[in-house]
């Protein structure tokens, strides 16, 4: 997982040790994970989850405890946990082939790489497969580089692009950004937050257009950067998005330049948005980006991710590359089958009437709270700001006490909103039914009541 979301249970410093024969179960666990595993590796809650199994839109833990899953392993879990087509596409291809490396041709990958073109939207679209959406975002910054000899990157403040060297250092948020050592010099820009910020009290049209603005000032001052990299709405930021078309704006500006347009899908493709397949069809006035980047939900928790671009940016590089396990035949065989299964049921539609009603739901119940500033999202990526009451300010503590009540209810939710993650975030899996929804609404109400009432 990336811990970008989570929350820290562990003191520093902890001396825990593995004891052989430690019982079995979560306490036990614990204990070893916090002496064997890095620091910076959080969890969530007090007394941290171990999830055993799942069905649906449920997981259970290892008390037998069932819970309804609003987070779905950090927006992974995109169809449904234990979906028979995918587990049988796994089994299926494990008993024949796991992995063969890129040296030979593969059936699945080819399969898979001409759906994803043929849907991306891109013309004469390539697709290279890695293995996480951080290697994906080194990838499209690979090639953004090479292919306009520039190292300059504009990224969008509040954004999380994942945890290598490359990506840390496009990554505006500090809690996640663990050092500012980079071979890119990253540029920040405005836009990617609507509910805080300097331009924050302006409607929709002047917000985008002082947004404009400070690009174009921005453009007039440096050389000519690579390319910008934006999520279509922040993910580990809160779940907050500009107005629709502010990136379509960004795009006629950065064109003058041939500045190229990378938009990180992580967490907003495949129809989580409920409107649109992928997020940046919310700001299609001028086509699709240069370059699209994805992972998470693609695999149902396999591990797939990958790059798109135009064959002339994706065939810039002039040496070998390759990801040794990228692309591998079982992770292949599952993305088919989750795809398939995707689109055979409609479940960015699903996303966008499920969604709605919940997104409706909560405002209802939000309606008062103090201690709730706002409920945003589209289809099922729906953020709740949480503020200390009467005040603007934002309210970790209170987001980390929502969590646990829900939890004790039998919820599971994820939190984020940049460095101070005031912010809960709800995104089931797309299969979630209205009945589901509404169990849920109810337990977070609950929960909110408890908390920020
Ligand atoms: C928008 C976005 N980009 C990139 C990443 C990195 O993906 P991964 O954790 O698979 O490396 C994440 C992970 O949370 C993300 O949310």
């Amino acid at each position: 997982m990336t811990a970008a979301d989570a929350n820290t249970a562990r003191p520093a410093g902890s001396t825990a040790t593995a004891v052989p024969g430690t019982p079995a179960g979560s306490p036990g666990l614990l204990a070893r994970h916090r002496a064997v595993l890095p620091d910076w590796l959080a969890l969530y809650y007090d007394d941290p989850l171990e999830i055993t199994h799942g069905e649906g839109r449920h997981v259970w833990d290892a008390a037998g405890r069932k819970y309804l899953d609003f987070f779905g392993g950090i927006l992974t879990t995109m169809t449904a946990h234990a979906l028979p087509a995918v587990a049988e596409a796994v089994t299926g291809q494990a008993g024949r082939l796991l992995h063969s490396s890129t040296l030979y041709l593969n059936r699945p990958m080819v399969e898979l790489a001409e759906r994803i073109a043929r849907l991306s939207g891109i013309p004469d679209a390539r697709v290279f497969f890695t293995t996480s959406g951080t290697e994906a975002n080194d990838t499209a910054l690979l090639l953004a580089t090479t292919h306009r000899r520039s190292n300059q990157i504009l990224a969008m403040r509040n954004s999380y692009h994942g945890r290598s060297f490359s990506t840390v250092s496009v990554t505006g948020n500090r809690g996640w950004s663990p050092t500012s050592l980079s071979p890119l010099q990253t540029l920040y820009v405005h836009g990617g937050v609507r509910h805080r910020g300097p331009y924050a009290d302006l409607d929709d049209a002047a917000f985008t257009a002082a947004c404009v603005a400070d690009l174009r000032d921005l453009l007039g001052h440096v050389r000519s950067p690579a390319a910008l990299i934006a999520e279509p709405v922040q993910g580990v930021g809160g779940f907050t998005s500009p107005p629709d078309g502010l990136y379509a704006a960004f795009r006629e500006v950065l064109a003058e330049q041939g500045v190229l347009w990378i938009a990180d899908e992580v967490q907003t493709g495949w129809g989580r948005t409920g409107d649109h397949f992928w997020g940046w069809q919310a700001h299609a006035g001028s086509g699709p980006p240069d370059i699209v980047t994805f992972a998470k939900g693609i695999g149902n928790g396999m591990s797939v991710g990958g790059v798109i671009a135009r064959a002339e940016i994706m065939n810039c590089l002039d040496a070998n590359s390759i990801s040794t396990f990228g692309g591998t035949q079982v992770t292949m065989a599952a993305a088919l089958a989750n795809l398939d299964h995707l689109l055979e049921h409609d479940l960015q539609g699903n996303a966008r009437r499920v969604g709605g009603l919940l997104l409706k739901r909560l405002r209802d119940a939000c309606a008062g709270l103090p201690g709730v500033k706002e409920v945003r999202g589209r289809g099922l990526m729906i953020g709740v700001e949480l503020v200390r009451p009467g005040t603007h300010l934002a309210a970790p503590e209170a987001a980390a006490a929502v969590l646990e009540a829900a939890r004790e209810g039998g919820l599971l939710l994820g939190k984020g909103g940049g460095h101070d993650t005031s912010a809960l975030r709800i995104a089931p899996p797309l299969s979630l039914t209205a009945a589901e929804a509404e169990e849920g609404a109810a337990i977070l109400e609950q929960a909110l009541r408890r908390v920020a009432g």
